[in-house]
């Protein structure tokens, strides 16, 4: 998969990914799949902890996977979570994003179940406007 019309493989992986969310704490399922320019796909879940603030989000987890295999540049990124509504993704994650991918990045929502209810699609800079940058 290279073209970033193919958004149903990149859902079916974020989909897969929830599968193995570690979270006993909210029993909130997410995985993301992130496509990467050379055209993998590197999929993250949620990961909780006892120490509540420790949770790492599904897609900071997709994304902390890419750069340490050495990826720096991305063109989607899909979260699927939740049974009726997507859910976008939390304010951490998108400074997170915005540190690696352009205002244009899109983003799409689905929920775990296909066809339970449609994608929700945003672009990083809709989410994220004047996002964090470290200048002088
Ligand atoms: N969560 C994510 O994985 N991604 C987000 O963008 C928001 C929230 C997780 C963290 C926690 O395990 C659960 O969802 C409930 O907040």
């Amino acid at each position: 998969m290279k073209r970033i019309d193919d958004w149903p493989t990149l859902e079916e992986a974020a989909r897969k990914a929830a599968a193995g969310a570690y979270c006993p704490y909210s029993g909130f399922r997410v995985g993301a799949a992130l496509l990467t320019d050379d055209g993998r796909i590197m999929t993250g879940c949620n990961i909780e902890n006892a120490s509540y603030g420790a949770t790492i989000c599904a897609e900071r987890v997709a994304l902390a996977a890419a750069l340490a295999a050495g990826v720096r540049n991305f063109m989607a990124l899909v979260i699927a979570a939740g049974e009726r509504t997507p859910a976008p993704p939390c304010g951490i994650c998108r400074q997170m994003l915005a540190e690696f991918a352009a205002p244009e990045f899109p983003i799409r929502s689905v929920t775990l179940t296909p066809g339970d209810a449609p994608a929700a699609e945003y672009t990083l800079g809709e989410l994220l406007p004047h996002a964090f940058e470290l200048r002088e």
